[in-house]
């Protein structure tokens, strides 16, 4: 670790070739990328700098990830962000007991560097004289992160949920991210030798900082087009029927756009479609899929809403109550919706009021305005940008 690595300089230009190759590489571990991803994953190789993943619950960071590590054949390394946490946890922190055992292990040797002192100051200055040996690398405990850095082995260092953690977590990573390096006191700096990859997975339940973005290559996830989720769910190999698999899959971006409090993401679509193949369900019908629900709606008020809705969703010319009337895609509605498209105005200061103050307020619950006719843009963008209840004051 004595060497200093410049983190400009590409050490790993041999993991990809070009931006197909992480797409067909991703595909082959079952990961399925679009472009606008796996040039970011490219670009993350190449210019050796972290990346931030943002986005609604369930489309696929954490994942990538996992897939990443697969994919390079590199050990991962996860820290899972939680409120509370500190460095102990993330960095590393000093082995008390193993210190303990070799203090009295040592009794004797102690014993005899304070013999010769007279006063209890005089023995506490000789004491102290051998912090060096008790606070080296002998008693370090390293954390993910510190392991990271401090690996022989190139990694993926996942850091997920960062939004989680409280933001002096967030202000230690910074050195790591831009330097890759980590300062401990009682040793001095270390380096990493082999750069990790760096994801760091964000839900947006508070702003990250300006200076920790600035750091990272940044990329919102965003639900899928219908063809990409069709085809993640395809190679699920869920046994669920092509064509049903495809309605499914409207029918679940029309649940995205009513008013819910958690919209179904790719990982509820998948479960749904493992569930309608259990059942041998060949053809969509809306008491199917209201019977089975619960697979993709977690929430009892959320559960009434999309009941109301399937009908319509099922089928486009069905008669349904105004109230529970939602926004259907691909069933003469006549919105597009892209990946990435800016979030809906009125949706973000509608679910903003019901979200306030922490995302799981059962307030929410407790009456609100009705559901929106129509959202006409992008799915998870509305959804995420939605409610941050934990704001920074500046
Ligand atoms: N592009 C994809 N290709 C294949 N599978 C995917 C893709 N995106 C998501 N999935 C599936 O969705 C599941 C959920 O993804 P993941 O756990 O990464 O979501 P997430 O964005 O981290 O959600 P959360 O914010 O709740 O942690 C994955 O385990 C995987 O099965
Ligand atoms: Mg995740």
């Amino acid at each position: 670790m004595s060497s200093s690595p410049d983190p400009t300089v590409d050490t790993t230009a041999e993991e990809f070739t070009d931006v197909d190759d992480v797409l067909a590489r991703f595909g082959e571990h079952g990961y399925l990328a679009d472009q606008r991803l796996a040039t970011t994953v490219f670009l993350q190789s190449r210019l050796a700098k972290p990346l931030l993943l943002e986005g609604p619950a369930g489309v696929g960071k954490t994942q990538l990830a996992l897939s990443l590590a697969e994919v390079t054949g590199r050990k991962l390394l996860r820290l899972q962000c939680y409120e509370g946490q500190d460095e102990s946890k993330a960095l590393y922190e000093w082995d008390y007991g193993k210190q303990l055992l070799y203090t009295q292990m040592l009794r004797e040797k102690i014993h005899d560097i304070v013999d010769d002192t007279d006063t209890l100051a005089d023995a506490v200055e000789r004491i102290a004289a051998q912090d060096d040996v008790f606070f080296s690398e002998r008693f370090l405990a390293p954390r993910p992160l510190l392991q990271a850095i401090d690996s022989d082995e190139p990694v993926v260092l996942l850091v997920d949920e960062v939004d989680r953690a409280d933001e002096a977590l967030e202000a230690l990573l910074l050195e790591l991210l831009s330097e890759y390096q980590i300062s401990i006191p009682e040793i001095g700096t270390k380096r990493a030798e082999q750069l990790p990859y760096v994801v760091l997975t964000s839900n947006n339940t508070r702003d990250l900082s300006a200076a920790l973005k600035r750091r990272c290559l940044h990329l919102f996830l965003d639900y899928p087009t219908p063809e990409r989720e069709l085809d993640i769910v395809h190679s699920k190999q869920t046994g669920l029927q092509e064509s049903v698999a495809q309605r499914l899959v409207e029918v679940v971006r029309g649940l995205r756009d009513l008013d819910l409090r958690k919209a179904p993401s790719i990982s509820e679509t998948i479960d749904w479609a493992r569930t309608l193949a259990v059942l041998g369900v060949n053809e969509l019908r809306a008491d199917v899929l209201a019977d089975t629900l619960g697979v993709v709606v977690k929430y009892e008020r959320d559960l009434a809403r999309a009941g109301a809705a399937l009908p319509r969703l099922v089928d486009p010319n069905a008669v349904v109550p105004e109230e529970a009337h939602g926004h259907g895609h691909g069933h003469g509605h006549g919105h597009d919706h892209h990946e990435g498209d800016d979030p809906s105005a009125d949706g973000v200061a509608r679910r903003r009021t019901k979200d306030q103050p922490g995302r799981h307020d059962e307030a929410y619950y407790k009456g609100g305005p009705p559901a929106p006719k129509s959202v006409p843009t992008g799915q998870g963008g509305r959804s995420f940008a939605a409610g941050k209840p934990r704001k920074r004051p500046f």
